[in-house]
């Protein structure tokens, strides 16, 4: 796992956009695997600002976002079909129809879920996966768990994530208690994972992906057997990793 350090999270921004921007540059049809959350909203302003400077087109990209509550409506504020169209979507030249989140208002749920990890044979191989981390080591919405969950998959969502994700809802009763996400199998079918993380909540998360044991109840854990991942994370989210000495760059 390739570490980059960066002081903040402006930094850790850029560098994360740089790499994604790298991406579609060398290939301009790449298929871009994304992710919500507060974490990746600075590197998809950065992205926008590339597209908007005239440097960076998204005309022939394909895009998969990982993951969906279930129950909310593609224009309710909180869902991720939402989110990334306010925070990239509708700012870029991506075409509507090249982007693909997860129906969280499926009537079959599991048909949606084979519908979902059949895009894998139609698009391709995804280049790029960006990952955030939650704080108990999940990956989309992979869940610490007895196993590692290969398909997509509807989740009930911990305490802990609906805990995290409180803060975007009026209440934690207003949290969907499910989500559809994106399995380990898809998401390690990646050619290139990249994963952001920012603050001193992550510190722990992203030590036990780094160091610990390779454990379903650290769902990140798993990207130690992936060959090309790139965590990009400030110093506060790596401060564990730095204690314990592993080297970063
Ligand atoms: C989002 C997702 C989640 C988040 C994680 C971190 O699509 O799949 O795994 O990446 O919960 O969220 P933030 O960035 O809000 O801390």
């Amino acid at each position: 796992m390739r570490i980059i350090r960066t002081k903040n999270y402006e930094e850790m921004s850029r560098a994360a956009a740089n790499i994604i921007a790298a991406q579609v540059y060398l290939k301009h049809n790449a298929v871009l695997g994304l992710a919500t959350g507060s974490t990746p909203i600075g590197l998809y302003k950065d992205l926008i600002e590339k597209y908007e400077a005239g440097v960076l087109s998204f005309a022939e990209v394909h895009t998969v976002n990982l993951d969906e509550y279930k129950g909310l409506a593609p224009t309710h504020d909180q869902s991720y079909r939402y989110f990334m169209q306010h925070n990239l979507f509708d700012h870029i030249d991506v075409k509507p129809e090249n982007t693909n989140v997860p129906d969280g208002l499926a009537a079959d749920p599991a048909a949606e879920c084979r519908r979902y990890d059949d895009l894998r044979e139609t698009l391709g191989q995804t280049d790029i996966q960006l990952l955030g981390l939650g704080r108990n080591g999940h990956i989309g919405f992979n869940e610490p768990g007895p196993i590692f969950v290969k398909h997509t998959h509807v989740v009930d969502l911990t305490p802990s994530t609906i805990d995290a994700n409180a803060r975007f809802f009026a209440s934690e009763a207003d949290v969907p208690r499910q989500a559809i996400t994106m399995g380990i199998g898809y998401i390690m079918s990646a050619h290139q994972i990249l994963v952001v993380a920012s603050g001193t909540d992550k510190a722990d998360a992203v030590y036990k992906m780094v160091c610990g044991d390779v454990d379903p109840q650290v769902p990140a854990s798993i990207l130690q057997l992936h060959a090309n991942v790139t965590l990009v994370a400030d110093e506060a989210a790596l401060s564990k990793v730095l204690e314990a000495g592993v080297p970063v760059c």
